[in-house]
């Protein structure tokens, strides 16, 4: 059974990773869909693969102007959205004392700042009965020594999840959250670390998972779709753990 069929879902961050795995679920599930990124070229490739009647708009998550002309188009292109996932999102390392103001503000605007205006600004075209998905992360409740920033961000965000959970139920919006532990994504590879850096810590993360593994994004997006459908209607401010069992350490 198709569980988005007739819906509008907008997705940031739905050129790789959990974001693009979403999609393709939300498109077998019937949902019309407009997704986001930075790259073009990653973004015409998921398009294609998709279908040519998803649209994919190159916005920066942590930029008001883009965040505002994307409003704009999808108010354009489908009058009102049922789902928002709300999934952009990037991680630096760098040693606490070596965090230069200008990483610092970077990773805010994506990580916290665009996250609260995308709501703030989707308001206006989300349907009653609507469902908003911030994909946070397990390290708004863990230390994560050298992401002391994005942790931030994503406790921040956990806080925002609850906040307009309680603020925007009135409005017929449900707020929601997933918190992914280590998933296998190209976030790895962006996170700035040299290739031998990448390789030890991912085999760290492996060894460490009770499960012995890394998530896969197929595996998030199961929960995305849970939490987009009406099969999570009596969920409402809630932050969902899928970390095969890596928080409970
Ligand atoms: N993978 C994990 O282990 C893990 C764990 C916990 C939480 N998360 C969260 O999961 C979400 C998705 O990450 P992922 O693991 O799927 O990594 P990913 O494959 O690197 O995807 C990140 C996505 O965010 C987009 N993005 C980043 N900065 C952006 C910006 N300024 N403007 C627009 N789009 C931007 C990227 O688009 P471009 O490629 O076009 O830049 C990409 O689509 C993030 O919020 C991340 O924090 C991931």
């Amino acid at each position: 059974m198709q569980k988005l069929s007739g819906k509008n879902a907008l997705i940031t961050g739905g050129n790789s990773g959990i974001g693009l795995a979403t999609a393709r679920l939300f498109r077998e599930h019937g949902a019309s869909l407009i997704i986001t990124g930075r790259d073009q070229a990653s973004l015409a490739e998921a398009r294609t693969a998709l279908g040519e009647d998803v649209l994919a708009v190159q916005s920066d998550a942590g930029n008001l102007a883009d965040i505002e002309q994307l409003m704009n188009v999808a108010k354009e292109r489908c009058g009102q959205l049922d789902v928002l996932f709300v999934n952009a999102g990037m991680a630096l390392a760098a040693p606490f004392e070596l965090v230069a103001e200008n990483i610092f503000d970077e990773m805010v605007a994506v990580n916290i700042k665009g996250i609260f205006f995308t709501i703030q600004k989707a308001l206006p075209l989300l349907a009653n009965g609507s469902s908003v998905i911030i994909t946070t992360s397990i390290t708004n409740q863990m230390g994560s020594p050298n992401f002391s920033v994005y942790g931030a961000c994503k406790a921040a965000q956990r806080s925002l999840v609850k906040s307009l959970g309680l603020e925007l139920i009135g409005r017929g919006i449900r707020v929601n959250a997933i918190s992914p532990g280590p998933i296998a994504t190209p976030m790895y590879g962006r996170v700035g670390l040299p290739n031998e850096v990448e390789q030890m810590v991912k085999a760290e993360i492996q060894g460490k998972s009770p499960l012995k593994r890394f998530g896969e994004s197929e595996e998030v997006a199961k929960v995305a779709l849970f939490l987009a459908s009406d099969d999570s209607s009596y969920i409402v401010g809630d932050e969902i753990v899928v970390d095969g069992g890596m928080s409970l350490l």
